[in-house]
């Protein structure tokens, strides 16, 4: 039975990744979920799966290297997925410590740990044992040229705290592989959409002030282009990387789909009124009077856009969820979980709120 530690597996796509693999791998894994709980951490996420004998939680900071080195120690853990990261790029212009802190010093701790469990005194490794680290498109930087494309060897060249302190935590795990052949593979994906994820970003965030008739802040000219994927697709790849992919690689991932922010917000409109039943008193708020365009973010990444082909030729990766589907199938999530929304939205949330689109 194989022995998974999930670093971050209380955020977005963690608790995404830990429903998928206990719908696909059922008893057949173990899974220890290892968070500190940030703001974006919650285990309410989790609540379905919390009491599978298979499953485990420890609250631990990834920077924290006697907790890790512990929890090595504790479990022969053969993969690791780390997916443990401070992620939202307008928090990262405010306050881009924290992401140095976390995504750079937390990676070195995570490779550090599970390099002196796994290393043998010849220098190789423990059969099996691999090392996942889960990375962003966003450290390719923007694109101009509308025919261009993110490949695995589009040279680094990241502009917000964010993308550079993610693009520094991959290098580190390159330098790992080059230098000590340690058992590790990188996936770089496109923006996610789904549920559970954090209304700060996107589209929950549009999809909860729709609902709640606030007004929904475009950037600049709503004109940029991101490259959704399902959730699911992503942890779907993230796992057969871990599977199949080579030791040392790194594969993109994404799914040919690319859309201007101010599509996605009109299409959340658009879906949320066919949705809701009329006496609904929510569908009273949705209207698209509600955009609004606000002052453009620093450093604003113009176009992401995947090309997927090595992960597809390699792997046989494709996403089964199209966008279509995927946002009603995410919006019909949120409309069924207002209490989670809630929850999430209640205390700190406010107050980032107010600083980020008030003052
Ligand atoms: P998220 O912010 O929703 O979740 C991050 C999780 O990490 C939270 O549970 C948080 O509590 C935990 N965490 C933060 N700091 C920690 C620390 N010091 N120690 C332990 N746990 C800590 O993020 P997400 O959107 O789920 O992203 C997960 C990973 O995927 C990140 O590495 C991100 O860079 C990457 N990624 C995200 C996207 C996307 O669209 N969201 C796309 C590509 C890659
Ligand atoms: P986001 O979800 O923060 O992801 P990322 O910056 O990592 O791509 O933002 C997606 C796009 O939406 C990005 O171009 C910024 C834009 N955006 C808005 O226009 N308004 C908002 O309130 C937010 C959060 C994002």
């Amino acid at each position: 039975m194989k022995n998974y530690l999930v670093t971050g597996g209380a955020g977005f796509i963690g608790s995404n990744f830990i429903h998928y693999m206990f719908r696909k791998y059922g008893d057949d894994i173990n899974i220890i979920n290892v968070d500190a709980l940030t703001y974006a951490g919650n285990l309410e996420n989790l609540k379905e799966i919390e009491n599978r004998s298979n499953y485990s939680f420890v609250k631990a900071d990834i920077r924290d290297k006697e907790a890790i080195d512990r929890i090595f120690k504790d479990n022969d853990i053969d993969v690791v997925v780390h997916f443990a990261a401070e992620s939202h790029v307008d928090r990262s212009i405010k306050n881009p410590e924290v992401f140095v802190e976390t995504n750079v010093i937390g990676t070195a701790v995570m490779l550090n740990s599970a390099k002196a469990a796994w290393e043998l005194p010849d220098g190789t490794y423990k059969e099996g044992k691999v090392f996942l680290h889960v990375s962003t498109d966003e450290v390719y930087g923007s694109l101009s040229d509308p025919k261009d494309y993110f490949y695995e060897t589009t040279p680094y060249d990241p502009h917000s705290p964010y993308s550079a302190s993610k693009a520094s935590a991959d290098l580190l795990v390159k330098a790992y592989t080059d230098t000590y052949h340690f058992p590790a593979k990188i996936t770089n994906c496109s923006n996610n959409y789904g549920p559970y994820q954090f209304p700060e970003k996107l589209i929950p965030l549009m999809i909860n002030n729709a609902l709640t008739g606030k007004k929904l802040p475009v950037y600049g000219d709503g004109k940029n282009i991101r490259d959704w994927l399902y959730v699911d697709d992503h942890c779907k790849g993230i796992d057969m990387v871990i599977e199949s992919g080579r030791i040392g690689e790194k594969y993109n991932i994404g799914g040919h789909n690319e859309r201007e922010n101010i599509h996605i917000v009109k299409t959340i409109i658009k879906t949320l009124k066919e949705i809701l039943p009329p006496d609904d008193p929510r569908s009273a708020n949705v209207s698209e009077d509600l955009i609004t365009y606000v002052e453009d973010r620093k450093g604003h990444d113009r176009r992401y856009a995947i090309a997927p082909d090595k992960i597809h030729n390699e792997l046989g990766w494709l996403p089964d969820t199209s966008f279509e589907d995927g946002i009603k199938l995410t919006i019909r999530w949120y409309l069924e979980h207002e209490d989670w929304m809630k929850n999430v939205t209640s205390g700190d949330y406010q107050e980032y709120y107010k600083r980020m689109y008030n003052e």
